[in-house]
Formats: structure tokens, C-alpha cells, sequence
């Protein structure tokens, strides 16, 4: 016989914060990602791959592809590859898929036999890859490349794009609630500022394309809600912000706590503040941002 308490909803029971010392991180020379590379994240990547999915209605893949019998597409940053994956699956087995990234832990330990992996960093791709690829995707960079590595990044995958061929960036947008959630920005700014990354980097993607020489540069935003106020997609939406949020702990401890928080349990106690803010402010959201473009003919 079940209990009250098994009966009782779930939906907005708090996500649990691991201790710093529970996280590993990679240790790729001279790449400055502060979000750690273990088995909570890689569940976390593909938990939100699904979320983004759903923003998207069920649409991974957004620039007007010409319908062709195979293709050649790199992952650019993959991770785990949930975004990798899920398009094979919607691909012909004639295309081959690549993903790249500075910690192999993230890799799937299997995949389909036209999916490959290697350790590279995407401000520099290897030279044979020059116009092979039919399409580059990369998504959620931000605490990963410095203000100038962009630059690069986009320049490489330009490169290594056959003309004609597409991009697709997704990066977060602005996300609000209320003075907690607003708090907890300024400690991202921070960080990214402290750190060298672009706080505004999502809003600035389609002038960079256009600056590194792509063309038909399209915007598609989505917004998300947070909180248990909006149901399980909020709940599902809330964990695994919050998720990262707890990823960013090191960064933020390490940096002496940014003026924010001194101790660990001020980190925590902070992120557990800013979940139950969202969980009760009605329209407590985060735009998703997917910009692709065109390397010209
Ligand atoms: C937030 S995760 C996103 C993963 C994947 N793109 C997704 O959407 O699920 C960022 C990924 O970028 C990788 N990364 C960070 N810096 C990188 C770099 N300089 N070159 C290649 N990958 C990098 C990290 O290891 C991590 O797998």
C-alpha cells in the first residue's frame, strides 16, 4: 500500500547540488570550459538536447538543406553527441557524422558505424578538413571560448564547410524572473567577464557570421519557461538550468566567489534561493537562440 508521501507530486522536489570535490573537469592545454566533464553532465547534455528539441517542436536541423541522398556533418563541441545521434537517426547510414571535442569522457561509448569521434579543439580543425563538410553544427559554447576564440571558431568552420554548405549555432538568450534570478545573472557576468568569455555572445552570433563571410544569416528564437509554475516542462527545464548553474561552482569558488557568495554552502544556498524563485514566479523564462547561415557558392 502506498503512502501519502508516495502519492504526492513530485513535479517540484529540488534538484540536488553535488559537493565541488564530486565533479571532474577536462584538462585540454589552454581551453578555458569551466563546466565539468562526468556522468551528471553527459545525463545532463542529453536531458537538454531533448528540452531544446521540444522548444523546436521536435526540429533539430533548421537551415532549407536541398534534399540530398547523403551528407557529411561535423559536430563541433559535441559532448556526448545527443544532437549528433538523434540527426543520424534521421539521416540516410550513406552520411558521415563527426564529432569533435577537447574531453573524450563525453564521447558515447557506442554509436551507429558512420558516427566517429576526435579530440580537437574547434578554434582549430584540422587542415585535410577543408571543404568537406555539408553542414557544422555547434551548440552551447559560451563557457567555453573566449571573446576572440569565436573569431576563430567561425572562421575554422567556414573553412572547413564545402560552399553552399550550412551552420547552426544554438546559444541561451536572456532568461528572467525575479531579484534572485537577477542576482544570479550579475555572477554570471561576472564570471564570463572574469573568465573572458562574451556575456552577450548569443545576441552578437549573426554579426560575427556575417563578419567571417557567411550569408543568409537567420535567427529563430524560443522561450522556455522555469519553474514548477509552468508544470513538468518547467520542472524539466528548471533542473537542468539549475544543473549547470551547480557546474559553474568551481568556476565561481575559484574565482574567490565574485563579490557574490564566500563558501560553498552561500553557493548552494544561493541556487537553492534562485529554484524556488523560479518554481514561484509565473513567467520565469530563457530564450533559446538557433542562428544558421550559409557559406556562400
Ligand atoms: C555545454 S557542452 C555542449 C555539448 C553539445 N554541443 C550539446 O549541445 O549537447 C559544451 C561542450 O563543448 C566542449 N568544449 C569546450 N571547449 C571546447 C573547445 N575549445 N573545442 C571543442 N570542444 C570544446 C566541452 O567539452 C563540452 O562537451
Amino acid at each position: 500500500m502506498s503512502s501519502t508521501l508516495d502519492n504526492e507530486p513530485t513535479v517540484s522536489s529540488a534538484v540536488a547540488i553535488p559537493h565541488v570535490s564530486q565533479r571532474s573537469f577536462h584538462n585540454y592545454p589552454g581551453a578555458a570550459y569551466v563546466l565539468p566533464a562526468d556522468e551528471q553532465e553527459i545525463e545532463r547534455l542529453r536531458q537538454q538536447h531533448n528540452i531544446w528539441k521540444t522548444a523546436f517542436n521536435g526540429k533539430i536541423l533548421l537551415p532549407p538543406f536541398k534534399p540530398q541522398s547523403s551528407y557529411f556533418v561535423l559536430d563541433s563541441g559535441s559532448g556526448p553527441a545527443a544532437f549528433l545521434l538523434d540527426l543520424c537517426s534521421q539521416l540516410a547510414q550513406t552520411s558521415v557524422l563527426h564529432g569533435i571535442d577537447i574531453e573524450k569522457r563525453l564521447f558515447p561509448l557506442s554509436h551507429p558505424s558512420n558516427v566517429s569521434f576526435s579530440i580537437a579543439s574547434v578554434t582549430s580543425l584540422p587542415d585535410e578538413w577543408t571543404s568537406k563538410f555539408d553542414f557544422v553544427h555547434q551548440r552551447l559554447l559560451f563557457f567555453a571560448l573566449k571573446r576572440t576564440e569565436w573569431t576563430l571558431a567561425m572562421d575554422q568552420i567556414h573553412r572547413v564547410l564545402s560552399p553552399g554548405g550550412w551552420v547552426q549555432f544554438g546559444e541561451y538568450g536572456y532568461w528572467h524572473s525575479g531579484p534572485i534570478n537577477e542576482k544570479y545573472r550579475q555572477m554570471q557576468n561576472a564570471l564570463a567577464e572574469s573568465r573572458g568569455f562574451d556575456a552577450k555572445i548569443c545576441a552578437d552570433l549573426p554579426r560575427l557570421l556575417q563578419k567571417a563571410g557567411f550569408i543568409n544569416v537567420t535567427v529563430e528564437k524560443r522561450t522556455v519557461p522555469l519553474g514548477a509554475w509552468a508544470g513538468q516542462v518547467g520542472v524539466d527545464s528548471r533542473n537542468n538550468f539549475i544543473s549547470v548553474f551547480a557546474g559553474l561552482k568551481m568556476a565561481v569558488l575559484k574565482a574567490g566567489g565574485l563579490g557574490f557568495v564566500e563558501t560553498e554552502e552561500d553557493f548552494d544556498g544561493f541556487t537553492v534561493a534562485l529554484q524556488k524563485e523560479w518554481d514561484e514566479t509565473e513567467g520565469s523564462e530563457i530564450e533559446f537562440h538557433i542562428v544558421y547561415a550559409q557559406r556562400p557558392n
